[in-house]
């Protein structure tokens, strides 16, 4: 399965920052492995407009359950696909965290986000207290239960799974509880998916730890943070998942 190195810039990111993109492109004019930014919206046309005729696809980090409307500062998946975005990151912790959103609402947001041609990358993740209690696999199955829609369709579904304790922190789970979670989803997914949908880990992916991260069984890339607002660490992530 190709892979994808998706980045996630977070609330980071003006037009000056639009340089790093020039050197990624400049460096990995031709991955073999799918490259994804997602950066805050403001930066979603010009990004796109960058990317034109390259190999990077572009994303949001978020979208509305709602097609238009009096939603204040909110963004619609139409919207994103009007500024140039292919893929939306939805059900994110830090978006569970700091905007309440629930499994229910996440799950609404794949609905109009696939309805809009997104494709859309869910994301699922243990609490350190979750993992201490021996409750990570209960945890990721409940969330991937009620953040995908009955209407989920396999060829716009990515996963994922980001440990929240590992986000920003330079720690990760050992890599045989990556595999662990990752071969559980797997199982989860595939009676009603196919084995077809792209697992991504995300957590302090680097490029230091990349290359490791990517040789595991049913991890299909990552969903990279920090690493991913300069080409010189984000590239080399691409370039380990290529020789992956
Ligand atoms: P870091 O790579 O900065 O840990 O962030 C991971 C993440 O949350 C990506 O969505």
């Amino acid at each position: 399965m190709r892979g994808l190195a998706a980045g996630n810039w977070k609330m980071n990111g003006t037009k000056a920052d639009l340089a790093e993109v020039a050197d990624l492109l400049k460096a990995h004019s031709a991955p073999a492995c799918d490259v994804l930014l997602c950066p805050p919206a403001t930066l979603l046309s010009r990004m796109a407009e960058a990317a034109k005729g390259t190999s990077l696809a572009v994303g949001g980090q978020d979208c509305h359950a709602k097609a238009s409307g009096a939603h204040t500062g909110d963004v619609s998946a139409d919207m994103l696909a009007d500024a140039g975005a292919t893929h939306v990151i939805l059900g994110h912790s830090e978006r569970r965290a700091d905007h309440g959103e629930s499994d229910v609402m996440v799950a609404d947001k794949v609905t109009a986000a696939q309805a809009a041609g997104l494709t859309t990358i869910v994301c699922i993740g243990e609490t350190e207290g979750d993992r201490d209690a021996g409750r990570t696999l209960d945890i990721i199955g409940s969330q991937i239960d009620g953040s995908l829609p009955a209407t989920c369709e396999a060829g716009k579904l990515v996963v994922a799974y980001e440990p929240i304790w590992a986000i920003g922190t330079g720690r990760t789970p050992s890599l045989d509880e990556i595999a662990e979670v990752h071969a559980f989803l797997r199982n989860q997914l595939s009676p009603r998916f196919g084995d077809g949908i792209r697992l991504l880990y995300g957590g302090s992916v680097k490029p230091g730890n990349a290359a490791e991260i990517f040789a595991l069984p049913n991890v299909n890339g990552a969903l990279v943070g920090g690493a991913s607002l300069k080409a010189a660490d984000f590239g080399g992530i691409i370039a380990a998942l290529s020789a992956a």
